[in-house]
């Protein structure tokens, strides 16, 4: 059973998906460190992060263990991810990746922004979790003052809407939803509300195949 979970940054879909991987037991796919682990590869060699031939040798290059680095985690690098995501060459690069990981026996859970629309367009569940952009960013100041990095609430949503833009408006792989995905709107639900909504449309979906 594949699981495909896409949204917009700080929606809760990561903390989704790890609870959803965690109760059937499969193994999950946060596909926003990839992006994330491309640009900090190119920072790191001092490279623009619009040269698509350095962020495609990044991307081929990738190393499963290189997604651990805590700095993959800070806001600055949300940003650089996504604009290195918007790269054709980059995402092409790291398609075979996600697939494969999608492959594993019994099933996967994976978290972005194109699973249900083009990494697994089979997926037998395909969510789509969403709140308002606010509420994104309340839960994302939050989040970053609990880990000590300080940034205004206005900076945080400017953040927000400046990459829900990018990711909607690129000709590569935008953000959208799949026509056979179920839309969970998380703007009013706390976490164990979202993994409520999200078990029962898995086990409705289970039920009828
Ligand atoms: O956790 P958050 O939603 O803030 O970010 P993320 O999921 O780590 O993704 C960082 C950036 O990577 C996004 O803004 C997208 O531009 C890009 N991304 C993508 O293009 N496709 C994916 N499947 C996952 C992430
Ligand atoms: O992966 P994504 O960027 O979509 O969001 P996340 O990292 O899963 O969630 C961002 C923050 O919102 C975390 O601190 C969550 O605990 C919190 N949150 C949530 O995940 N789900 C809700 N329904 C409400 C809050």
């Amino acid at each position: 059973m594949v699981i495909a979970i896409d949204g917009p940054a700080a929606s809760g879909k990561g903390t989704l998906a790890r609870r959803l991987a965690l109760h059937y037991g499969l193994p999950h796919l946060d596909t926003g460190l990839l992006y994330r682990a491309v640009a900090l590869a190119l920072l790191d060699a001092d490279r623009d992060l619009a040269d698509e031939t350095a962020a495609e040798d990044a991307a081929r290059c990738l190393r499963a263990e290189s997604l651990g680095d805590l700095r993959l985690r800070e806001r600055a690098m949300g940003e650089a991810a996504s604009v290195v995501s918007a790269l054709p060459a980059v995402r092409a690069a790291l398609l075979d990746w996600q697939r494969r990981f999608a492959g594993a026996e019994g099933g996967a859970v994976l978290d972005g922004r194109d699973i249900g629309t083009v990494v697994c367009p089979d997926a037998a569940v395909k969510l789509f979790i969403t709140a308002a952009p606010e509420e994104r960013a309340h839960r994302r100041h939050r989040e970053l003052g609990g880990r000590g990095e300080a940034a205004s609430y206005e900076a945080v949503l400017a953040d927000i809407q400046r990459r829900d833009a990018r990711d909607k408006d690129r000709a590569a792989a935008p953000l959208r939803i799949a026509d056979d995905a179920v839309v969970i709107d998380t703007t009013d639900l706390d976490a164990e509300a979202a993994f409520r909504a999200a078990i029962a449309v898995v086990e409705a979906r289970r039920r009828r195949s």
